[in-house]
């Protein structure tokens, strides 16, 4: 049996982690994060968690690197402050994008991540929606990788899908598209989109399947530049597809995402809030929703603290 239940927030998503704690029915811990002039990070636990079971949210965004520093600090000072066991809860995992060595003198960065949340103090992680699930096998400890699914389908369960069909924006998404597709019973396309480079410039080359006079939900993981959304939009208006709205886990909305989304003419674009989304960009984006996962994190911390099983929440 773990020592008390406690959640304690980084600097990167307040919002998420005060709708995590208010889910669970507890206020946040108390820690102090301080910055030196010289960009020093010092963080100051200010309650006491001896013996406790603690869990601290931080998620990736701007500043990327900033943040995971401050989590690694955090973790480390939770340690030293005698936690008997510690969940790094990373809504949106950092530096994912590179996951496996497919070029010559690279770094796979997760697995650095994952080896540098370990040596910090994280005895267990929880995360959602990894840009590849092979991120998992990183971790030496245990690690649940939850899936904002039953989120979307519940979402979109709520419409006429009887014209639907969900379509994967690439070969690497198919198969959680496929899952996707099939909980809410529709069928499915894949677009094959290629990318030459770092640059970030996708192309949609070709579709599998036929959209021709059906609504689209584009399925993906994440939203970055908005050239994948913006590429699978365009092929689909061309090959007829009628309403097209996209269901995705993570809202980076990098750069200038949200004018990349605004030209692609989607009619709904549904994103989680596993990244915040601050003014002006929220409201700039024509059709946007973001459906909050703070009730499905509170109910995995709940049941990783009393030792139950994760498996139900990823069925909706
Ligand atoms: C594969 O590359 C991923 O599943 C996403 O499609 C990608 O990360 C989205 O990035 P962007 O919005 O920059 O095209």
């Amino acid at each position: 049996m773990q020592g008390d239940l406690k959640v304690f927030s980084g600097s990167s998503h307040s919002g998420l982690a005060a709708g995590i704690a208010s889910h669970i029915g507890m206020p946040l811990g108390k820690a102090r994060i301080n910055r030196f002039s010289n960009e020093n990070i010092k963080v100051k636990i200010e309650e006491n968690v001896r013996g406790a079971d603690v869990f601290v949210v931080q998620t990736s965004c701007p500043p990327v690197s900033d943040n995971l520093v401050e989590m690694l600090i955090m973790l480390d000072a939770l340690k030293y402050s005698s936690a008997s066991r510690i969940t790094a809860v990373l809504p949106y995992f950092p530096y994912a994008r590179s996951d496996k060595k497919d070029e010559s003198r690279i770094s796979i960065t997760a697995r650095l991540v994952a080896d540098l949340l370990q040596t910090a103090g994280a005895d267990r992680v929880l995360t959602m929606t990894l840009h590849a699930p092979q991120i998992l096998g990183f971790f030496r400890n245990p690690a649940d990788q939850l899936m904002a699914h039953p989120i979307l389908i519940n979402y979109f369960r709520q419409k006429n899908l009887s014209n639907t069909i969900v379509v994967a924006t690439d070969a690497g998404s198919a198969k959680f598209a496929g899952h996707f597709a099939k909980r809410i019973g529709t069928p499915m396309a894949i677009i094959d989109k290629r990318r030459t480079d770092d640059t970030e410039s996708p192309q949609s080359v070709a579709l599998i399947g036929d959209v021709n006079g059906k609504d689209v939900i584009i399925y993906d993981d994440e939203i970055a530049t908005g050239g994948s959304i913006r590429e699978a939009a365009r092929i689909l208006r061309d090959f007829g597809a009628k309403e097209v709205c996209v269901g995705v886990t993570h809202g980076v909305l990098s750069g200038n995402a949200a004018e990349v989304l605004n030209k692609a003419d989607l009619d709904e674009l549904v994103v989680t809030d596993t990244i915040p989304i601050a003014e002006p960009k929220l409201s700039s984006i024509k059709n946007l929703r973001v459906l909050t996962t703070a009730p499905l994190f509170g109910e995995a911390i709940k049941r990783i603290h009393a030792g139950l099983s994760l498996s139900e929440l990823m069925e909706a």
